[in-house]
């Protein structure tokens, strides 16, 4: 299944694949062997939309060298984003400047091309505002690649509802290249976007990419309040995500979705792809499996006005 990324014409597929496993350790996406099978395995299941980061892979650089690798002659095939100007990032003491300035930037997409092994990028996204640049000089830098053809789509990540406007109506302003997506997180579990951020997307023709959409993989439907996976990022990394949940609605969500006959995977997905403006669900995945069985639950179950109604009712917008 193909969908339009907010009002731009880059088509991506609903069920995306995001990429912050390849590189990870104790993953089997750790090494290349495991980041092929998963990418090749993606690709063989229709999931043709990959999302990744300079910074991913637990060394600056790692996951888009992986992706490289792994998309050696099938670039184009895919539909390709990645970012830039994480503040917390091991940044290469050659990039210069502020990250949102236009030194970082050149340096940046220069680096990420080289990483991943092409010459474009369709979906060039700022990963968190920096309140040391202007956004006119960020936007001025990007329209630049968007000139020299580096460059197809640009978005944005981790913007607040007041930066997604403000960077719009300079971009109108400048007559430069606007935004065309949104990367927030967005979850079942996670819901604070859609206070202002989400309806910020609507207004302004934005594409949504939710981040962490299966909540660290809480919502895969594995968990249980008896049985948490032991090979799991959650319990590797953080155990109380399981640990704090609430498993009175976990288990209420179990029994809806037992109730119509889906899994909790199903639903999750069926809910988010229902849930406007969300233009693609960029799950990760450490193995072929789960990228197969994400594929098939994007599909699998579209939830009736009423089912969608009963699913925010167990998890309301926080107020
Ligand atoms: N813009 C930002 O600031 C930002 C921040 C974070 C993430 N992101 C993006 O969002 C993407 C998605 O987030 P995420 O991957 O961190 O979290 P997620 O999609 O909520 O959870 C993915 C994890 O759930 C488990 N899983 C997935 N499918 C499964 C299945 N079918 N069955 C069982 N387990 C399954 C896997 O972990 P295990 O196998 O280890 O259990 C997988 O790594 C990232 O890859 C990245 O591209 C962006």
């Amino acid at each position: 299944m193909m969908r339009t990324l907010g009002t731009s014409d880059l088509i991506v597929s609903a069920v995306g694949l995001g990429c912050n496993n390849f590189g990870r350790p104790g993953s089997l996406t750790e090494d290349q062997h495991g980041t092929d099978a998963v990418v090749h395995a993606a690709i063989a299941a229709g999931v043709t939309f990959f999302d990744t980061a300079d910074l991913y892979g637990y060394a600056f650089g790692r996951s888009e060298t992986l992706m490289g690798h792994a998309l050696a002659g099938r670039r184009d095939e895919i539909v390709l984003a990645t970012k830039f100007g994480h503040p917390d990032s091991d940044t290469p003491a050659s990039y210069p400047g502020h990250r949102g300035s236009r030194e970082f930037i050149r340096a940046s997409i220069e680096g990420s091309l080289t990483r991943l092994q092409t010459d474009y990028i369709d979906l060039y996204q700022m990963h968190v505002p920096d309140p040391a640049v202007p956004i006119s000089e960020t936007l001025g830098a990007l329209h630049e690649l968007v000139g020299e053809g580096k460059v197809r789509h640009l978005g944005h990540s981790n913007f607040s509802a007041e930066q997604m406007e403000e960077a719009a109506r300079v971009a109108e302003q400048l007559n430069v290249t606007p935004f065309v997506s949104a990367q927030n997180e967005l979850s079942l579990l996670r819901r604070e976007a859609d206070v202002a951020v989400t309806p910020a997307a609507v207004r302004l023709g934005l594409g949504l990419l939710p981040f962490f959409p299966l909540a660290n993989g809480l919502l895969t439907g594995k968990f249980t309040r008896d049985h948490f996976p032991a090979n799991s990022r959650i319990m590797r990394q953080r155990p109380h995500i399981a640990e704090q949940a609430d498993w009175d609605v976990l288990d209420a969500y179990r029994a809806l979705c037992d109730s119509w006959g889906v899994t909790m995977l199903e639903a999750t997905f069926g809910w988010m792809l229902a849930h406007k403006p969300v233009a693609s669900v960029i799950s990760g995945a450490t193995t072929p499996e789960q990228v197969r069985q994400n594929a098939v639950a994007g599909i699998r179950f579209t939830p009736t006005s009423e089912q969608y109604a009963q699913i925010e009712a167990l998890f309301p917008i926080p107020r």
